[in-house]
């Protein structure tokens, strides 16, 4: 196979809880991570040698900063560095906005380049590979709707009963998640999701079981540097979200709403005050 297309679907946070600080510097998660309708395409041809990354965003980097770049890097490496490849990026997830968009990036590589050099990777092997690019590689290899816990890596599919109407709004900045995660060391956690609960109210169907759960716990941090994430939040319920919440690291909001029709409806009235606001469903692969 000469060249391949895959989407590489953003992914939101319906919970994230911190359980503590790791001996590697990183966090011990629990978080539902979902994958989302909103997604970017990567065409990946064959080279003899090399990587290039070619992308229709300024805001990404080309060169070994991008972590798709860092993917092929390492999918050749474990392959034992027999060929190359051209990966194009047609942006669409906002960048640095806590939608996965780099990682989901990288993912796509490792998947689409074991499939066009016909490698055989075990999705196990997959998934050891883009541990070591990204926390949130992981999931985005293995995909739908999971509880992780560890740095992101321990996944639990969970299976959707029926898809979520989503609204998301971007509003334009870029939060470091390093510095997030910081934030919360001199900080008491005051609300925590209920990942039992939402995890059985997306298996049931249950929308009110779903969004009484959630939760993210470093909204705290991050709201208090960008005060306006409270102010989307609010406008969002105000246009009847059953639930808003910040995903991941942010700065991302997402609204939950009871129907499709009622998410284009928010989306219309709120789309002029913010950079992106768009609507999404739950990923169907
Ligand atoms: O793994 P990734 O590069 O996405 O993480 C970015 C930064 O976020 C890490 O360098 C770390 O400071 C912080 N982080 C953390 N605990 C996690 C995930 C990320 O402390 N579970």
């Amino acid at each position: 196979m000469q060249e391949l297309v895959i989407l590489a679907p953003a992914k939101i946070n319906l919970t994230l809880d911190v359980k503590g600080k790791r001996p590697d510097g990183y966090h011990e998660l629990e978080t539902i991570m979902h994958q989302i309708s909103l997604a970017d395409v990567v065409r990946l041809r064959r080279r003899p040698k090399g990587i290039k990354v070619v992308t229709d965003s300024s805001l990404i980097p080309v060169d070994e900063n991008n972590l798709a770049w860092r993917a092929a890097a390492e999918f050749f490496d474990v392959i034992g560095n027999r060929g190359g490849a051209s990966i194009y990026i047609e942006k669409r997830i906002p960048v640095g906005a806590g939608l996965a968009g780099g990682s989901t990036d990288a993912a796509a590589v490792i998947k689409g380049l074991n499939t066009m050099y016909e490698c055989n990777l075990e999705k196990n092997e997959m998934l050891e590979i883009g541990a070591r690019i990204g926390s949130d590689v992981p999931f985005c290899i293995q995909g739908g709707t999971v509880l992780a816990r560890g740095r992101g890596e321990q996944m639990t599919p969970l299976h959707l009963a029926r898809p979520l109407s989503l609204v998301l709004v971007y509003p334009g900045f870029s939060v470091s998640t390093r510095e997030v995660y910081q934030g919360l060391a001199d900080r008491e956690i005051l609300v925590r999701p209920d990942n039992r609960g939402v995890g059985e109210g997306l298996e049931r169907g249950q929308l009110e079981l779903v969004c009484r759960g959630m939760a993210n716990v470093l909204e705290t941090v991050t709201i208090d540097w960008h005060p306006e994430i409270a102010d989307i939040k609010q406008r969002m319920m105000g246009t009847g979200a059953v639930k808003a919440l910040m995903s991941g690291s942010g700065p991302t909001v997402f609204g939950v709403f009871r129907s499709q029709e009622a998410a284009v409806q928010t989306c219309d009235i709120i789309r002029n005050h913010y950079q992106e606001v768009f609507t999404a469903l739950s990923w169907r692969g």
